[in-house]
């Protein structure tokens, strides 16, 4: 038997979950009538899913309403859903605890605050674990067990089974600031800030280069518009809180200034996007261009690797002629670290990824940067110095559009814009695995069904190689000197041995 405490958006679809999976599903809500809107949406759930056929028409039967907390007493499992906050829900779990018998399961659908803190409050601490689910609980497909310090095996396993029966792909996560999903997802929107604050790009640049150089749903702006920017201000502020001041977690001045401003995103009209009734809050996104056309031109792609590799490719299909050395009309050194580029006058286009354009020192050149699998890639991003002349530029544009690109100019930096987001996420999530918060194959899970990620960061590391991924970092942190972009122990060691992060 199931019960759940706190009838509001999350218990009400996780006690429609229940109820679906076959279990007699007690619903708790110390507010009269959000016990009664939450049963009706339970009711209204569960009837949608019968007309599909997902359930049977019997499966209403399932749920109780109960007033009490008392009334509780026969669960096998109860998860909590109430306000996010912590006082409240250790007092929640006190008094489950008395209510409760000795072997039932108390799980906390808290997306920031600490199990063990939970279960330090509980009688019996063992018995309680985290269970994450994902705004809709009855559609988004994840859900997150969280293991306390204190939680028990036992409380583990019955939480995994809850979420199966559910229908849930079940991750496992140990306890701490952001537990692996929203912990891994953070670099998004982090990075996404630190590359505003610099200028690097304007804010939508870097959400259109997100969508259509990453494949991403929505960039990191669009993203935090969505959530609430007071609603993500307080998530970074309690990761530094919980981390006692990690520099890659720390707030931005920008969201403080925001949040004074009032301009807290979709909810308050107005965020990084004005939002008006009847009108998008941006333009519909550029069709990339037809490619085709290299007509014979020569080319020399510099580099190994699958960027260069797959460059290579692509210039050879758009009728371009590749050159492995004499004189050439285009040089494109496309590898993670610099080459010495050959003589000759050809305009030079440089990957920045090692390092900045300016930190090159190569006069004239363009510099670039993609990420591969280039297969759903339909931008690239170019930047260009002062000294950097108009035939270089267009040439580095002609180039790309005939590969089938549409490009966009930012400033430059190691690995541009996506290239900072992207080997952030990688770099997050290497930390995680590194710490034991959860296994490669759970992170990838995590990011792709809890926040819709194009592919996971350990699949992407694997896609554009640790070699490339290990050169943005180290590059970025030459040139900046940040702890921020300091590259997990774990990254760095299976670049040298030249293995996953999966091994
Ligand atoms: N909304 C999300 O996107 C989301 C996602 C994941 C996790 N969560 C977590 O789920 C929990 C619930 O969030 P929500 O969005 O459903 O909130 P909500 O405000 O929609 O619902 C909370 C419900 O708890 C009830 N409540 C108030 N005091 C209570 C008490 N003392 N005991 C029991 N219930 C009480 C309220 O009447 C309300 O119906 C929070 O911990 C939140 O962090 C939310």
């Amino acid at each position: 038997m199931l019960g759940v405490v706190g009838a509001g958006t999350m218990g009400a679809g996780i006690a429609q979950l229940g109820a679906a999976a076959g279990m007699r599903t007690l619903l708790h809500d110390p507010v009269p009538d959000a016990l009664e809107r939450g049963a009706e949406g339970v009711r209204r759930g569960l009837a949608k899913w019968a007309e599909k056929g997902r359930v049977g028409d019997d499966a209403v039967r399932l749920l109780e309403p109960v007033s009490s907390l008392d009334e509780l007493s026969p669960c096998d499992l109860v998860i909590e859903a109430a306000p996010e906050r912590p006082e409240l829900k250790r007092d929640l779990f006190g008094a489950l605890s008395v209510v409760c018998g000795d072997d039932v399961v108390l799980a906390s659908n808290t997306s920031s605050i600490p199990i063990t803190s939970l279960a330090g409050a509980a009688a019996r601490p063992e018995n309680v674990v985290g269970m994450h689910f994902f705004n809709p609980p009855p559609l988004m497909p994840l859900l997150e067990v969280i293991r306390a310090e204190q939680s028990a095996d036992r409380a583990l396993e019955l939480a995994q089974e809850v979420g199966a029966a559910m229908g849930k792909d079940v991750i496992v996560a140990a306890d701490g600031p952001g537990f692996l999903v929203n912990r891994c997802g953070r670099p998004f929107s982090a990075e996404g800030l630190r590359l505003l604050q610099e200028r690097a790009a304007t804010h939508d640049q870097i959400d259109r280069i997100c969508r259509l150089g990453g494949g991403f749903r929505m960039g990191p702006f669009e993203l935090m518009d969505l959530v609430g920017i007071d609603v993500g201000f307080e998530v970074a502020k309690s990761f530094t809180e919980l981390s006692f001041g990690e520099p890659r977690w720390r707030p931005s001045p920008i969201q403080a200034r925001m949040v004074a401003a009032g301009r807290l995103g979709r909810k308050s009209g107005r965020g990084y996007y004005d939002y008006v009734e009847g009108t998008p809050h941006r333009t519909d996104d550029p069709e990339p261009p037809e490619p085709g056309g290299g007509e014979g031109t020569t080319v020399t792609v510099l580099g190994e690797g699958p960027l260069a590799d797959t460059l290579r490719e692509r210039a050879r299909s758009a009728g371009y002629e590749l050159r492995e050395g004499g004189p050439t009309e285009l040089v494109v050194d496309a590898g993670p670290r610099p080459h010495p580029s050959p003589p000759g006058g050809a305009p030079l286009l440089v990957l920045c990824a090692a390092t900045s354009l300016a930190g090159r020192g190569e006069q004239g050149a363009v510099g670039f940067h993609l990420l591969p699998p280039l297969e759903e890639t339909r931008l690239v991003e170019l930047t260009r110095l002062p000294v950097t002349q108009r035939f270089a530029a267009e040439a580095a544009e002609e180039f790309f559009a005939k590969l089938g690109f549409l490009a966009e100019w930012v400033e430059d930096a190691p690995g541009l814009v996506l290239g900072r987001i992207v080997c952030q996420l990688v770099n997050e999530a290497a930390f995680a695995i590194g710490e034991g918060v959860g296994s490669a194959d759970d992170v990838d899970t995590g990011l792709t069904l809890g926040l819709s990620h194009p592919r996971g960061p350990v699949a992407w590391s694997e896609a554009i190689g640790l070699d490339h991924v290990l050169a943005v970092l180290d590059g970025l942190w030459e040139e900046r000197r940040e702890e921020r972009y300091r590259a997990a122990p774990l990254l760095r060691r299976a670049a040298r041995l030249g293995r996953s992060l999966r091994d």
